[in-house]
């Protein structure tokens, strides 16, 4: 078993797409899948491609054996094969190199590859997106997720937050009653999927001070928008002896650094995304700032007939970052519309202290943040107001029982977060495999 042996090898450096412009003038052996191929009688040029990069191989006759020759007569889109060849210096290829092939051998053949070089419609590809992922614009966008996700991760390393994994099976109601999937759990009823990790990291903000969680969280919003997923990542910092103030100046740092680091690392996936990438570096603290009250005559000014009290809905999100090359804070909503735990604002006890940060270009808020309400007896009495079932939250009222301190955090939707960063319409791509309202498969 040859092919067993060799494929032990698939980390050897040398055999990688991205390396071959060390290896001029060597033979190798590369394994991928076609991308794109033309023959033209004696010779065919094929594109490989094996999630590294793409080289051209060129395949003529008289290099070829029967059998080799054979299987480049069998090729299709996305058929998966082995080639030996020697690597090339060639100006005109996008890498600087090709490969002229020696032998060939088809791994996997493919016939008839649903997704072809045409136009497909959305259902389509999300129907294939288990094939999707293979194409271009697709591998981008799931890099810069993947580079996202490493800034999120070292930021929070280097500033000596500890990481606490939080539990998705819940008893106790993480945001709001009206979003929620529940499922049986044995003998002790109802188990909801967490909406948040928040309430089990403020315990861990007193045990650690600087703590983050970052996993899937759901909600089942019964909303076909662009901006909605029914399972999503969040990233949940919480922060000890930090206010609400604090609390924006850690969010503008982070959003900062996440967006620098992409630039850093990943210009090449943002001009395969054709992202204006100046609008990106345009993202540097400080952040433009608006109290909720602020929002409201800036909208009424406007002409819209929002009334102080309602919450913003994505249009009005968009009226106020108009024209913004930053994100904009807006802070210190009415208490009716946020919820249950944050803490109370002492200068007007209509509102609370916390903020959403609204990305510009009309993507809307990836950010949710607050101070925690402290104060046990009026966490108590917000979590009756809302008809909260009390037994649930003994041990998140601990926490007020137990050494009660200031403290505060936020969540970042991270597909919202790709999204904008990639310059994307829709959250669906922004997630290897969406589950939307209508969509469960693959
Ligand atoms: O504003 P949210 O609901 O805040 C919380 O869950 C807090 N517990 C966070 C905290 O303070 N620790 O959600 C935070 C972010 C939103 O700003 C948005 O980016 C994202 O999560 N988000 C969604 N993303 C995709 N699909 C959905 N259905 C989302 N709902 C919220
Ligand atoms: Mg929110």
């Amino acid at each position: 078993m040859t092919l067993l042996a060799d494929l032990s090898n698939l980390g050897v450096m040398n055999t990688e797409i991205k390396n071959l412009a060390g290896l001029i003038g060597q033979t190798v052996t590369l394994r991928g899948w076609v991308h794109q191929f033309r023959s033209s009688g004696k010779i065919a040029f094929l594109q490989l491609r094996d999630g590294t990069g793409i080289v051209q191989v060129v395949c003529a006759r008289s290099d070829l054996d029967d059998t080799g020759w054979e299987a480049v007569g069998e090729l299709d889109y996305e058929a998966s094969l082995e080639v030996d060849g020697e690597v090339k210096q060639d100006a005109r290829s996008p890498g600087g190199v090709e490969v002229v092939a020696k032998d060939v051998r088809v791994v996997g053949s493919s016939t008839d590859y649903p997704i072809q070089p045409k136009e497909h419609g959305i259902d389509f590809l999300l129907n294939h997106r288990h094939l999707w992922l293979r194409h271009g614009r697709q591998r981008a966008i799931l890099k810069v997720r993947d580079e996202i996700i490493h800034a999120i991760r070292e930021f929070f390393y280097e500033r000596d937050f500890t990481l606490i994994d939080t539990p998705i099976l819940t008893g106790s109601i993480g945001e709001s009653a009206g979003t929620l999937f529940e499922t049986e759990y044995f003998d002790l009823g109802t188990a909801y999927l967490a909406q948040t990790g928040q309430l089990y990291l403020e315990p861990a903000a007193a045990a650690f001070g600087k703590v983050y969680c970052f996993g899937p969280t759901f909600r089942a919003e019964k909303s076909k928008t662009r901006r909605h997923l029914a399972e999503f990542w969040m990233v949940e910092p919480e922060v000890a002896w930090l206010d609400s103030e604090g609390n924006m100046a850690l969010q503008e740092e982070f959003v900062s650094a996440i967006i620098a680091r992409v630039l850093e690392r990943r210009r090449g996936e943002l001009e395969e995304l054709e992202r204006d990438v100046s609008r990106l570096e345009a993202i540097v603290p400080p952040f433009d700032r608006m109290s909720y009250s602020e929002a409201i005559e800036f909208l009424q000014a406007q002409g819209s007939e929002i009334e102080w009290g309602a919450d913003l809905g994505a249009e009005d999100e968009t009226r106020l970052t108009d024209g913004r090359l930053k994100p904009l804070f807006v802070y210190d909503y009415p208490r009716a519309v946020k919820a249950f735990y944050m803490k109370e604002n002492a200068e007007d006890p209509r509102t609370v202290k916390c903020n959403d940060m609204l990305a510009p270009e009309g993507y809307g808020e990836i950010i949710g943040g607050s101070q925690r309400e402290d104060d046990y007896d009026k966490l108590l009495k917000r979590i009756r107001e809302e008809g909260l079932p009390e037994e649930t939250y003994d041990w998140y009222l601990d926490i007020r029982r137990y050494g009660t301190f200031p403290h505060s955090g936020f969540g970042l939707g991270l597909e919202r977060t790709v999204s904008w960063i990639c310059g994307l319409s829709h959250l669906r791509e922004a997630i290897p495999y969406p589950r939307l309202m209508n969509r469960l498969s693959p």
